[in-house]
């Protein structure tokens, strides 16, 4: 059953500006859909050069999401895209993009001492109010909270890729995030055109506590060699009902982001076997076989 939680219409209008630090593959989306719900947003990156290309990547997108909303209005279609595009800003730092945010969602690198670099830095300059969010794959919202002072204002907001397709959105309670941070996030959530739902801050919450040991299993099958890859992929699409296989999923999210996921929480929990390293994984990643991105994983990619 899809919970929609609604909201007084003070809480619908308490977010109106979001700073987003990272405009790759995640941030781009997370963008695209705050402008297209008519939020003013700040996408933030190491370079200007990133933001050029996080720019068309949005407008590309744009365009297909106009096309099928407007598809009998092509110049309705141009004024949306324009219009969205116009909300966003970019910038290259992420302290004095924060002083106007109510909200500012991070979507960088994973890696935790990156993030409580950047979230001790704006925890110093932004405003009182502004609420900070991770959209974090695999670490502990908690953990990263513990850079900042505000932790009641401190949550998880975690996007699917791709952000502009995909409904669902975790909102993630910390164990020091408050109800008012929890409620905004969740109306701001609906606001984008999304379903939430509410997540512990446990390993990989609930979808990639599900999808990581799934994927993890697809490859041992494989390795084992207990079915063709093809096979694999068909039967859970076809058995399954799944929009992709198990592993054409694996290169589509890439193969190094489920290696660096499964190896932190084996570290972290070495007793759970489903999260033990997987040596024909760690294999095609030292061969810089990651998947769609590089043209190779599992299969190979034009
Ligand atoms: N932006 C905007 N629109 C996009 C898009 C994008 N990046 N990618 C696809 N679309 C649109 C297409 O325009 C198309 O629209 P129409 O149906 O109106 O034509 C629609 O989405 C379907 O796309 P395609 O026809 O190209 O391809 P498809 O039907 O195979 O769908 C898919 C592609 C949506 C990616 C689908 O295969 C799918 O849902 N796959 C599973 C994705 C998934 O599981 N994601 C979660 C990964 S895990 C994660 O994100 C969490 C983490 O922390 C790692
Ligand atoms: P990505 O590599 O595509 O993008 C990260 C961007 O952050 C890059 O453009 C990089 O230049 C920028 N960046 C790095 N350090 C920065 C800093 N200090 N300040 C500003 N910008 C910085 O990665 P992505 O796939 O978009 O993932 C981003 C986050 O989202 C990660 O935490 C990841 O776990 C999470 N996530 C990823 C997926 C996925 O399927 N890829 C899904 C959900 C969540």
């Amino acid at each position: 059953i899809a919970r929609n939680f609604s909201s007084s219409s003070a809480v619908q209008s308490a977010i109106k500006n979001v700073t987003v630090i990272g405009g790759g593959l995640m941030g781009s989306g997370i963008a695209q859909v705050s402008a297209q719900a008519g939020q003013n947003v700040i996408l933030v990156d190491l370079s200007s050069d990133v933001l050029a290309k996080s720019q068309k990547s949005i407008g590309n997108n744009l365009g297909r999401v106009a096309k099928k909303i407007y598809k009998d209005n092509p110049k309705e279609g141009e004024k949306f895209v324009s219009e969205s595009m116009a909300r966003i800003k970019t910038a290259t730092d992420p302290v004095s993009a924060s002083q106007g945010a109510d909200l500012v969602v991070e979507a960088i690198v994973e890696n935790m001492d990156i993030k409580h670099q950047l979230f001790k830095k704006l925890d110093a300059a932004a405003p009182n109010h502004t609420i900070f969010a991770s959209n974090t794959s695999s670490l502990s919202i908690n953990e990263i909270a513990a850079a900042v002072k505000r932790k009641d204002k401190f949550g998880g907001l975690h996007f699917f890729n791709p952000v502009p397709v995909m409904r669902l959105l975790e909102v993630v309670k910390g164990a020091e995030t408050s109800t008012a941070t929890y409620e905004t996030m969740m109306a701001w959530g609906k606001g984008v055109g999304k379903t939430c739902i509410t997540c512990k801050d446990t390993p990989g919450f609930v979808v990639n506590r599900l999808l990581v040991p799934y994927i993890a299993e697809a490859i041992r099958l494989f390795e084992r060699g207990d079915a063709s890859a093809r096979d694999i992929d068909i039967a859970m699409k076809l058995g399954a009902g799944y929009p992709m296989g198990p592993l054409e999923l694996a290169d589509y999210v890439g193969l190094d982001t489920n290696k660096f996921i499964l190896d932190g929480w084996h570290k972290k929990y070495p007793q759970e076997t489903l999260f033990n390293p997987i040596p024909l994984l760690n294999k095609l990643v030292s061969e810089g076989k990651l998947g769609v991105k590089t043209g190779e994983g599992f299969y190979k990619y034009e």
